[in-house]
Parts: C-alpha cells; structure tokens; sequence
C-alpha cells in the first residue's frame, strides 16, 4: 500500500505543478496568479475539493501523446465563499496556455451539471489562449458544450467570469452569456478577432488593450460590469458580488441580520437642489438609503446616465436601478437602457427585490438615437419591468417625464409601491415645452411672447410639475417626504417579502433583443 500511496502523492503533487515552476514564474512575472493561487484566494480556507486533478488529454497529433499535464489546464471543483456552496473552474494558463481541450471542456461540463443538479453558483476564472489548436474540432465541440450549458444555466443558477488573461476568438461567449463579467486591468483582454486580424480585414492598428482591455469594456462596449487592478481585488469583487445572490432561482438571496433603529436620513431632504434644472448625484441619495457600505454599483463606467447596483437595507440585498441627474440630466438613451434592462432581468431571474430612482426628462431624441434603435432598445426595459414579479418599489426624486414616467417602474407597469418626493414633477413633458405646443397660438399672437410663454409654463408648472396629480388617482402611493425614504423602503420590502405572482403560461416571452 506504501508505495501505491507514495505514487498517488507523486501524481497530485505533480497536478499541483501545472505546466511547472518556469511556467508558473512566468505567470507571476506577468503579474498573475496562477490557478490554483486565485482558488486559494477564492474559497474559504480548507473547504476547495478538486474534481478531476489527474485528467489527461487524448490527444496524440502534433507530438502531444508526448506532452501530459494532469489537470489538463484548468483546475475545477468545488467549495465555500464565506460558507455557502459554489463550484468553480480555474483555467491554468500554465499549461498549453489554459487551452481549451476536449477534456478540458469535460472537466468544465462536469461542474457545471454538478451546480445545476444541486443549486449552486459556477464561478469561472478564465485565463486561456482559446481553442487547443492540436485538437481541432475536438477542442470547438468542447467549447460548444460549454455554451449550451451557459444557457441551461442561466436564470437557474447565478454564473460569474473574471476574465484574468486572454479570452478570445469564440472563447468570449462562455462570459458573454454568464451573469456578470468582471476583467482585471492591464492583464486581461477579450476579443472575437484579435489586433493582427482587425489590421488585415480594416486596416485598423490597434492595440490589444484598446481593442478588448478592461477599461475598453467597462466604459465603451459595456461587456464587463467590474474591473479589478489585481487578481487579489477581482477575487474579492467576486465574493462580494455573491453575497448578494440567492444559490439558485428557487432560494431567497442572503439577508444579513440588523436591527432597526432610527431609518431617518435627515440629509436627504436637502440632496436634490430646488431649481429644476440643476443637477445632483444620484448616487449619493442610494448611499443614503441603503446600509452603510453597502452599495455595489455595476457597470459604473458605462451608460453613466443611469446607475445600477446592489444595496441592503435592513440586512436585505436590493437591485437598484436609478437615473443620474449628473450625467444627461438621467436622460434614457440606447446603452442605458440595455444596461438596466439586463440588471433588472437578472434581479427578477433570482429574486432578489428592485428599488427604482426615477429622475428622468425622457428619452434622448436624434438621429444616433433613433438610428441605433432606441424603439427596440428602450422597449427592452419597459419589457423588463413588466414581467418582473420581484417586489419592486419606486420613489420619485423630481422628474418623471413622457414615456420614460411609465417605462422606470411605474404602477402600470406592475410597481408594487410607488412613492414620490414633494418636489416631484409627473407629467408629459417639462413646462416650457408643453406650453410652447399647447399655447403656441395664444403666445404668438401676445403682444409680449416671452412674457405670455413665462405665464403660460407656470400655469403648466402649477397644475402638472407637482406630484399630486397621481397621487390623486393612486399612480402615486404616497407623497413622502425624502428624510423618512429609508424607513419607508425598509418597511415596504418587509411587507413585500412573501409577494408571489407568476405569469401566465408560455414557452417564454419574445423580448425585443
Ligand atoms: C495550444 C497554446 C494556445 C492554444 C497558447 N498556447 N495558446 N497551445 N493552443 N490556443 C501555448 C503556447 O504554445 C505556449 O506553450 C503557452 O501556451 C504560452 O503561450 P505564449 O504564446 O508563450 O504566451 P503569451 O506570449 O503570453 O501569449 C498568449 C496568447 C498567445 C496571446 C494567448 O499564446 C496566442 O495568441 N495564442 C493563440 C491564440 C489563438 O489564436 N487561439 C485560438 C483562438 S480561436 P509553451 O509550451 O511554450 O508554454 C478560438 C476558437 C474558439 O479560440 C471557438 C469557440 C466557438
């Protein structure tokens, strides 16, 4: 027995060594960690099991009979992150580069199916050079499989990437349709078509950082929702992130414990400023609401116009989806639109609840508007909040304006509380606007124009920017006042807790993608 024991030490030991020591300086050199060092960092200490450590390739073309790495290139299994089940894959880049083999692809599958029998999140940290090219097909089909399960999985278990190396070619779509994406800086990049196949298809010379680093897709295309200066900080992102998710669909997400003690936040009454048109930073009336420190924005570079995120309250995970004033006055446009329509679907996808912010003038009118669809992609979050039967709370701050009044969570479209603030404005358009079509006439033909549109906007502002009007037909709940929010939401969400509504049945809806 000794010796058989002495030979299975050797074998793991070896898996242990990836691709070996100068492959692994390599990798630190680069400033990475190597795999099985970010699992380390990932789970909780002593709870990582491996699934498949002595795995080999089949493959036996190009001389890689020859070329046996246990593990082949990607360590998986399963653990804890702060106590709570999760199983996850690490990409060795170690070996053939993190390459995606047939059996590599396996060991991926394998975790996968494990999650979704038992009802647990797939975390990915992916580091590879794509497809093994010794493998041809062998190593596409793999991928594929890999796909198909990205999609079974979706909606029935949370799926997190860090992208903490290269990701290329068809590679990017295993992220592509996970949960959330996060990219570590300066040492990441993902891309369909790599700098040297853009330079002979566009002539275009672009640099790999440019074309597909962090900062590329935190601020320009929006692919990733968080980026990391580190492997050590993308880690930790990642276990943030989780603590706000349920396991599964059918699980509540964690509440921590808290007592209740004075949920007044006298500061808010003075956030939003009394001129209409002067902006304010949303984000400090969230932090506001929520429990201190516990605001997770996502996507904080892209589409600033609207900000989205998770907060607790009272120990609760909220999403929250709320226009920034700051940046295009909150205006809905193409990109902000998609990006809280997808943060709402994955709120409602694991039930975890919605606060909505409303300050929106409406939508973003032009051409590069119209002409990059702002009908289909405007509707896309008017169709997320729709279906969404979380419970979902909406508070008006000021404006809430034209369609984008019952696109931002309004009761018509399924809100189960709305609340505005005094100060709030619900109407068609802004005063001056309104006035200039309805009593174009009337100002024309005054003896003073500007003075008559200035009478006229105030009568328009008298009788429509006030929020009175839809609290009187019950649009509007209640009319609060900002300082008593906190304690309003915290108590609404208690009520809301147990709230059960399903749609009618279908195969699934047709929401304008
Ligand atoms: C097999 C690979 C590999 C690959 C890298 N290696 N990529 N082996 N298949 N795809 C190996 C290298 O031979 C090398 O082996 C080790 O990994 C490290 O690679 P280096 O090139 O030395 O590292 P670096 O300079 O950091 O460059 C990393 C890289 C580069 C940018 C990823 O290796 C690269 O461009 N690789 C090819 C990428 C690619 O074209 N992949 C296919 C994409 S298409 P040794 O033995 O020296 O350590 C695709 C289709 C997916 O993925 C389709 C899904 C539908």
């Amino acid at each position: 027995m000794d010796h058989k024991l002495h030979s299975l030490r050797e074998k793991l030991a070896q898996a242990k060594l990836g691709g070996g020591q100068a492959r692994i300086d390599s990798q630190h050199k680069k400033g990475k960690l190597t795999a099985r060092e970010r699992v380390h960092f990932l789970m909780d200490p002593d709870s990582f099991e491996e699934i498949g450590a002595l795995v080999t390739h089949r493959s036996s073309d190009f001389g890689m009979a020859e070329q046996q790495f246990y593990g082949d290139g990607v360590v998986t299994g399963y653990g804890t992150v702060n106590g709570r089940l999760v199983y996850v894959y690490a990409q060795d880049f170690t070996v053939f580069g993190g390459s995606l083999s047939e059996t590599h692809a396996e060991k991926i599958c394998k975790i996968m199916d494990l999650a979704m029998e038992n009802g647990a999140p797939v975390i990915g940290l992916n580091d590879s050079g794509g497809a093994r090219i010794q493998e041809g097909v062998n190593s596409l089909g793999g991928y594929a499989d890999i796909f198909y399960r990205n999609v079974v999985a979706s909606g029935v278990v949370p799926q997190i990437s860090a992208i903490m190396g290269p990701c290329a070619g068809g590679a990017v779509y295993s992220p592509a349709m996970t949960d959330f994406i996060l990219m570590v800086e300066g040492t990441s990049y993902m891309f369909v078509t790599g700098p040297n196949v853009v330079k002979t298809v566009t002539n275009e010379e672009v640099s790999s950082e440019d074309l597909g680093g962090a900062s590329t897709h935190a601020s320009k295309s929006g692919v990733t929702h968080l980026t990391s200066a580190n492997d050590i900080e993308c880690i930790e992102q990642v276990k943030r992130l989780i603590s706000y998710m349920p396991q599964n669909c059918e699980d509540k997400p964690p509440s921590l414990p808290y007592t209740l003690g004075d949920e007044y936040r006298k500061t808010l009454d003075s956030i939003v400023p009394d001129n209409p048109n002067q902006p304010y930073d949303m984000k400090l009336v969230i932090e506001e609401i929520a429990d201190p420190g516990t605001f997770m924005e996502i996507q904080e570079q892209y589409a600033e116009n609207i900000v989205v995120g998770f907060i607790r309250l009272a120990g609760r995970s909220v999403g929250v989806v709320a226009n920034q004033p700051i940046s295009l006055a909150g205006v809905l446009d193409v990109n902000s639109s998609k990006k809280s329509a997808r943060f709402v679907r994955f709120c409602d996808s694991f039930n975890i609840p919605l606060l909505v912010l409303v300050d929106v003038p409406g939508f973003l009118p032009g051409t590069d508007q119209e002409w990059n669809a702002i009908i289909t992609n405007g509707a896309k979050l008017l169709y997320a909040f729709s279906e969404a039967t979380v419970p979902r709370i909406t508070v008006i701050t000021r404006k809430a304006y034209g369609g984008a009044y019952d696109v931002m969570n309004s009761k018509h479209i399924g809100a189960d509380l709305n609340y505005a603030w005094p100060n709030a404005e619900i109407a068609v358009m802004g005063a001056k606007g309104a006035s200039e079509i309805i009593f174009k006439k009337e100002i024309d033909n005054a003896a003073d124009p500007a003075g008559k549109l200035k009478e006229k906007e105030k009568e328009y502002a008298d009788t429509f920017a006030n929020p009175y009007r839809a609290a009187a037909r019950g649009f509007v709940d209640e009319v609060i006042k900002p300082s008593e929010t906190r304690r309003k939401l915290i108590k609404g969400f208690a009520m809301l807790e147990n709230k059960a509504v399903s749609l009618p049945k279908k195969k699934h809806g047709n929401i304008p993608l």
